[in-house]
């Protein structure tokens, strides 16, 4: 049976390093339902690895307390709290087969002899690893190592299964084929899984839920198309995907809306949770995809923001296009150019795009 996992309030400092008390995980609460796959996510240093080895018991909390299946194992040993753990860099017996790697966690747990082999096959097969029990660890691809390293957790049947940045050293192409392995393992097998990775397109193609943390806390949190189309703040927009921050001000309030001026442009957008007022200066967030460019505006259009393409990069499926509009420089993106037709450079554009695909955030 799946088991949950439930932080509640967790802490850690590390006292008296070279750079003074280091804050690495603050108040972090955060629950993982049975069977569910959370992805943290945020940049080098912000508290990934500690919350996890944390839950994993390698890390004392210094406040706060580790629930798993309902059970409080803040004070449990790590071999008794039934975790598999996925590293970075696979940390395989480099002195033993496949066979032997794989089989270590069950002769720990007294399992032997026909069950053993049974069960190391099985899970072999399902990393698609058959066949390979006598190859070392050296004479095996990153990508054939980490299936090693999957395999090795899995076969024990931990009640949960964290991975700590499992793809970081296999190359682009390895990586987007082992995360759908690994996501639909996690699915077939109904692991309650977290997943640790810096990579926003690794997060959202393989979560059911992402938690986005920054410097130690938790910036946001929610569904991957939650995170990307409704991003809580100028960080969590920039870190996942692209994003243009454009200038403007606040003409007026109106219920749960506001209307709000880019370029002498009005645009109506959801009126964010904090308190804005006519004449405040707001940043309007919008990603690339969605702004369409256009050489002349039609009738049904409203008014538009002008701009001059700054900048051409061709990239076969798609072309980005740098605008100077209002002082700044507007990201776009248009897919599919050999349909739609290319902008030059220095080309006067209007900028198409709609209050509902932005985001009012305070400056
Ligand atoms: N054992 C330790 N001693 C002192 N500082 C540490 C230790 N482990 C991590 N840190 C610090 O805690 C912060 C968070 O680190 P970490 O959890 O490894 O971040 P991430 O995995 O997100 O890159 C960093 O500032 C890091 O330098
Ligand atoms: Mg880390």
């Amino acid at each position: 049976m799946a088991k949950g996992i439930e932080l509640k309030g967790v802490s850690k400092v590390f006292r008296h390093t070279e750079r003074g008390d280091v804050h690495a995980v603050k108040h972090l609460d955060l629950v993982v339902q049975p069977g569910e796959l959370v992805t943290l996510l945020g940049p080098s240093g912000c508290g990934k690895t500690t919350a996890l080895r944390i839950i994993a018991g390698f890390e004392n909390p210094t406040s706060g307390r580790v629930i798993i299946g309902g059970a409080d194992v803040t004070d449990s040993m790590p071999n008794k709290r039934n975790i598999g753990f996925v590293f970075q860099n696979y940390a395989l017996f480099p002195h033993m087969n496949v066979f032997e790697n794989v089989s270590y966690g069950l002769a720990i747990k007294g399992v032997s002899g026909a069950e053993k082999r049974e069960r190391v096959a099985h899970v072999l097969d399902l990393v698609g690893l058959q066949g390979m029990e006598k190859r070392f660890p050296n004479q095996l691809s990153g990508g054939e190592q980490q299936r090693v390293a999957l395999a090795r957790v899995i076969v024990t049947e931990p009640a949960v299964l964290l991975l700590d940045e499992p793809l970081s050293n296999l190359d682009a192409k390895r990586r987007v084929q082992m995360r759908s392995e690994i996501r639909r393992l996690q699915r077939s097998l109904n692991m309650t899984s977290l997943y640790v990775t810096h990579d926003q397109e690794e997060a959202l193609s393989i979560s059911d839920r992402v938690v986005v943390m920054n410097s130690g806390e938790v910036e946001q949190e929610g569904t991957p198309q939650e995170i990307y189309a409704r991003p809580a703040s100028l960080f969590v927009a920039d870190f996942i995907g692209k994003v243009n921050s454009l200038p403007a001000e606040v003409v007026r309030v109106a219920g749960d809306e506001a209307v709000v001026a880019f370029e002498s442009v009005e645009f109506t957008v959801a009126k964010p949770k904090a308190s804005i007022t006519a004449g405040q200066q707001v940043s309007l967030l919008i990603r690339p995809e969605a702004i369409d460019l256009c050489d002349d505006l039609g009738e049904e259009d409203a008014r538009a923001p002008r701009g001059r393409i700054a900048q051409v990069t061709y990239l076969g499926e798609k072309i980005e296009y740098d605008v100077e509009s209002g002082g700044v420089v507007v990201k776009t993106v248009s897919f599919d150019p050999a349909r739609r037709g290319v902008f030059e450079q220095n080309q006067n554009v209007y900028l198409r795009m709609q209050g509902g695909s932005m985001i009012l955030v305070e400056r």
